[in-house]
């Protein structure tokens, strides 16, 4: 198992990565000293085909916990102020109170819906974020942003909350269906793009084992992301600033999504698109060789990641108009150096953006 320390100040947590946690998790919890009622929020699937929620009820249960399961419908709709809502009746019905805590058990939409709850429900109660998708577990379980999605648009309503510990379970990573896997590897290939050469050649090397769901492979590999994205988390925990560096390939990447229509193309190929962009714009820039451009699409391709849906690049544009980060017509982008760096530049003058989306268009 590995253990990586989040170092914030009156609100550091541990993040654990290893396989065959989850039946250990009443154990691996005992130290954080919960109080006795737990309500274990979660997915139906998660609960009854794969027994991933009885293994954890079990062990909390062995070490003395109350528990009660409430279970929450798949998909991103779930992640509303009206869930929210069911879930804190739900768990105050349950008799959970002040002293309680909330795990929850499943990807970014129950770590995001949950951790909202827990912000909330009696001012904020103690969260274990349990993830069991590779995008929970690389990205969205570490750093306390919690929120949920209003019709006007996502993640509008939200807080920071900081877990008090964090489980990842490689082995439930072997239930994850292939496009979700393969989604959650374009956070992994922008992590090393963004800060870590070795890793970005460990993912060229391991590739294999990493679409295998080698378990080792994939301990090794989630701990160094986390170990990333921990830090980056550590010198902004608010996103006042250096933050900024994990929206790298997401601003294009973000403004394609919305473009194709949700769901069209994933989460995944549409950051690995906005990666190929702004490393694309990065070389045209002068910035970045030519070179690290090219493995950066031969990586995506070998996982699979480069979209194939029809977006007109006018269209992608308007949608970066748009874009939370646009502030009186200069959009904050991230480019990249080179593989292992980026660095933030202004965006004013949109020719060269304009020119790079005709040639890269999907
Ligand atoms: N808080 C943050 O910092 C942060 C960062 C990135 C993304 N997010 C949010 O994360 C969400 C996306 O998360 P996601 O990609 O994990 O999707 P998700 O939570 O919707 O999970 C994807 C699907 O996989 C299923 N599933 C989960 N684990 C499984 C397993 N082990 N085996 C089989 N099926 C499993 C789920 O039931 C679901 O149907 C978005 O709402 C996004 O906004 C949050």
């Amino acid at each position: 198992m590995n253990t990586l320390r989040v170092n914030l100040k009156g609100r550091a947590y541990d993040i654990l990565v290893g396989a065959n946690l989850l039946c250990r998790s009443g154990d691996l919890i005992r130290r954080l000293e919960l109080g006795r009622r737990i309500g274990l929020v979660t997915h139906p699937a998660l609960a009854e085909t794969y027994g991933y929620a009885s293994a954890v009820v079990s062990s909390l249960r062995e070490a003395g916990h109350d528990v009660s399961v409430v279970t929450i419908p798949p998909g991103e709709e779930s992640k509303s102020l009206d869930q929210a809502a069911h879930l804190c009746r739900e768990l105050v019905r349950a008799g959970l109170d002040r002293g309680s805590a909330i795990l929850s058990l499943g990807g970014g939409v129950i770590g995001d819906l949950a951790g909202f709850v827990a912000a909330t429900l009696f001012r904020g109660i103690a969260f274990v974020n349990l993830p069991t998708t590779l995008l929970a577990q690389v990205d969205s379980s570490v750093g306390g942003k919690t929120g949920v999605n209003l019709p006007e648009g996502k993640n509008l309503v939200g807080t920071f909350h900081q877990p008090r510990l964090v489980v990842a379970d490689v082995l439930t990573l072997r239930t994850l269906p292939v496009r979700e896997f393969r989604s959650g590897l374009a956070e992994v290939v922008k992590h090393a793009m963004i800060a870590d050469q070795e890793l970005f050649r460990i993912l060229e090397e391991d590739a294999d084992r990493i679409l295998e769901r080698d378990p080792p492979t994939l301990q090794a590999i989630i701990g160094r992301n986390c170990a990333i994205k921990a830090r980056v988390v550590e010198a902004d925990e608010r996103e006042a600033g250096m933050r900024a560096v994990l929206n790298f390939g997401h601003t294009v990447g973000h403004a394609v999504e919305a473009a194709a229509g949700y769901g069209t193309i994933t989460h995944g190929e549409a950051v690995a698109y906005g990666m190929l962009v702004a490393t694309a714009l990065s070389v045209r820039r002068g910035l970045c060789p030519p070179a690290d451009a090219s493995r950066l699409e031969r990586l995506l391709r070998r996982f699979d990641l480069v979209p194939t849906a029809c977006v007109s690049p006018e269209l992608v544009e308007k949608y970066i108009v748009r874009d939370k980060k646009m502030r009186d017509g200069v959009l904050q982008f991230v480019l990249t150096p080179g593989v292992g760096s980026v660095t933030l530049a202004p965006i004013s003058g949109w020719m060269d953006l304009r020119e790079v989306l005709h040639d890269l268009q999907v």
